[in-house]
Parts: structure tokens; sequence; C-alpha cells
């Protein structure tokens, strides 16, 4: 696992998105898995700015989002697919009918989610997938105690992630209590995870991710399995790890020729 341990929340953006653009320019037409969330925006942002500067083009790409909650309407501007569209789909100039995300809305919820598995496959895998880390530890909603070999499913989202989220709709009660989640196996079937986190009430989090026993418990701790998985973070995020001079060491050591990749 690569650790990148950068000043601000804003070079965390910047930076990370320079490892997709890479996967883009190599491959105009990668697969790339979303994250929603506050973690990524600020590699929306600068990806936004690299298409505005003619820089790179997500005219081809294809897209899987992680998860999406059930229960909540498609038009609900905080459904997972309206953040998407509106965060990722419009501002990078994706076509929507490249753009997937897990139906929280189906009649039949066991056979929607292995069905966005059996698209996953059809795309040829994800190339790169994106994520952004819980407070508790998990990734995509895969909360604590999820399989690491799970697939794409129907999750009860903890308590904790739920008061996270309130900040994003009126009421704690108007926070749906379910979710479709790529499972923990999928994420780890990406070729490249990028993840990202800023602030303190991530440090806990980071450390148990990055320096913590493989646990269920700590679901983000899978990535230590993953043959090319890089962790971007602010100082404040990275405040709780041990061996922060040493990935400060290597990554200011990094090959030129390895820098963006
Ligand atoms: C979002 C997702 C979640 C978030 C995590 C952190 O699609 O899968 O794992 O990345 O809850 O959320 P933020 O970034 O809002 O702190």
């Amino acid at each position: 696992m690569e650790i990148v341990i950068l000043p601000t929340p804003e070079e965390v953006g910047r930076v990370a998105a320079a490892r997709i653009a890479t996967v883009i320019s190599n491959k105009p037409s990668a697969v790339i898995g979303l994250a929603t969330g506050s973690s990524p925006q600020g590699i929306y942002a600068d990806l936004k700015r690299r298409v505005d500067a003619g820089e790179v083009s997500f005219g081809r790409a294809r897209c899987f989002a992680l998860d999406e909650y059930v229960g909540i309407a498609l038009d609900h501007p905080e459904s997972y697919a309206s953040v998407i569209a509106r965060d990722v789909v419009t501002p990078l100039g994706l076509d929507p009918s490249h753009v997937r995300v897990p139906d929280g809305r189906a009649d039949d919820l066991e056979f929607a989610a292995k069905e966005y598995e059996a698209a996953i496959r059809a795309a040829g895998g994800i190339d790169v997938q994106i994520l952004g880390i819980g407070a508790n530890g998990h990734i995509g909603f895969n909360e604590p105690t999820s399989s690491f070999t799970s697939r794409t499913r129907i999750k009860t989202l903890a308590p904790r992630t739920r008061e996270d989220n309130a900040r994003f709709f009126d009421t704690l009660e108007k926070v749906p209590t379910h979710c479709m989640t790529q499972g923990i196996g999928t994420i780890m079937d990406a070729r490249r995870l990028v993840l990202v986190a800023q602030g303190k009430q991530k440090a806990d989090a980071i450390a148990a991710v990055v320096e913590g026993p493989l646990s269920s418990f700590v679901p983000g701790s899978a990535l230590q399995l993953h043959e090319h998985a890089t962790v971007f973070v602010d100082e404040a995020a990275a405040s709780k790890l041990k061996l922060a001079d040493y990935y400060r060491y290597t990554y200011a050591n990094k090959p030129a020729w390895q820098r963006d990749q």
C-alpha cells in the first residue's frame, strides 16, 4: 500500500486526481468506480479543471458508483444517482448512459445487486476505484464486520454512518436505514484503488486501515491485501500514523517516472 501525506485537503484532491487522469489518458474508455460524500469532491473539482483545460476527456469513460440508498426516490437530491449526476456526470462531461448507480429502488433488490455485479464484469472490471473512508472504517457502505469476500448486496447502515450523513438531510430520521453497496470483494477486484481522507475525524480510521491488523471490524483494512492501493491523506487525517515520516520519505524519493502511477 502506498501512503501519500499532503499538506492540505486541496492537495489531496489535486494529487489523487492526477492518478485518475493518468488512467484515463492511458485508456480513454477506462472503467472508473465512483464514490460520493465529501472526500472525493476535491478529485472531481480538479478533474473538471483538467477537462475544462482540454487536458483530459471522460467522453468514453464508463463509471459504476459504489453505493446507493434503499428507499429514496431517484429524483431525491440526496439519492446517490442525483449526487453522481450533479457532481460527476455533468461537470466531467460523462455520457449518462455510461454511468451506473446500484438500483436501490428495484422490486427485487437481490436480483438488482447480482445484475450490478454482472454489469461490472461485462464492462471488463473496474480500472480504478475511488474510495472515501467512514469514521468507523467502512469502505463503500461495507460496515464493520462485512466479509472481505462480500459482493454487491443490501446492508443496514450503522448508526454512526447515519449520524455522519444526517448533514445531507433535514433530520436524522430522514437518513435511509439501508443501502445497496458494492461488496469488499467487488472493490478488491478493481485494478487500482485510490482512497482519499481529510480531517482529524478520519485519523483513527486511517491509522486502523493502514497500520492496524487485518480485520472485518475495520473493512478498509482489506486494502492491505490489494496490490495497487494508494491512500492520499492530509496532515490531519495522517496525524495518528506511526510511520508517517517513512511515508513522507518514500513519497519524496519516489522515482519521477512512477510519480502519477
Ligand atoms: C460513499 C461511500 C462512503 C463514503 C464515506 C466517507 O459513496 O461509499 O464509504 O466514502 O462514508 O464519507 P465522506 O467522504 O462524506 O466523509
